[in-house]
């Protein structure tokens, strides 16, 4: 069935089979790898990717139900070769060990700080429930969201 959908800026009006979750057209029809599939039972939060500006588990999603939609991944992160802010202090606070689950936790934050760019210590825990680390405990991670944070209210 054909969808026409906004990946990371660029129009995509594509075939896909009507039983693929979001995750599958992404990394299979797009190449997408940055999206990461772990539990594949929206559990994990690894394939967390932004539709329409919300933070949705892409594994759960029908690619279909993309028809019309505004998608990113954390390849449309970065701009012009700069890394953005968020994806800058995980690399600077160490907040990445496997990496597994760093997409989905950094665009939970981006979608996060979009909409409420002063968030609490809480506002942003609360935010990244949905995202499973098994490496960082947390902290790291933590500090690297909190330090975008403290850098737009100075
Ligand atoms: S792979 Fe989608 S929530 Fe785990
Ligand atoms: S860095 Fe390994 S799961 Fe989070």
């Amino acid at each position: 069935m054909e969808i026409r959908t906004t990946v990371n800026g660029k129009v995509h009006k594509v075939d896909v089979p009507a039983n693929w979750s979001l995750a599958d057209f992404l990394k299979q029809k797009l190449g997408l790898i940055g999206v990461k599939l772990g539990c594949e039972a929206g559990e994990c939060g690894s394939c967390t990717v932004l539709v329409n500006g919300e933070p949705i588990n892409s594994c759960l999603m029908l690619a279909l139900e993309a028809d019309g939609k505004e998608i990113e991944t954390i390849e449309g992160m970065s701009k012009n070769g700069e890394l953005h802010p968020l994806q800058d202090a995980f690399v600077k606070y160490s907040a990445i060990q496997c990496g597994f689950c760093t997409p989905g936790m950094i665009l939970s934050a981006k979608a996060l700080l979009d909409k409420n760019p002063s968030p609490t210590e809480d506002e942003i825990r609360a935010a990244l429930e949905g995202n499973i680390c098994r490496c960082t405990g947390y902290v790291k991670p933590m500090e690297a969201i909190m330090s975008v944070v403290k850098r737009k209210r100075s």
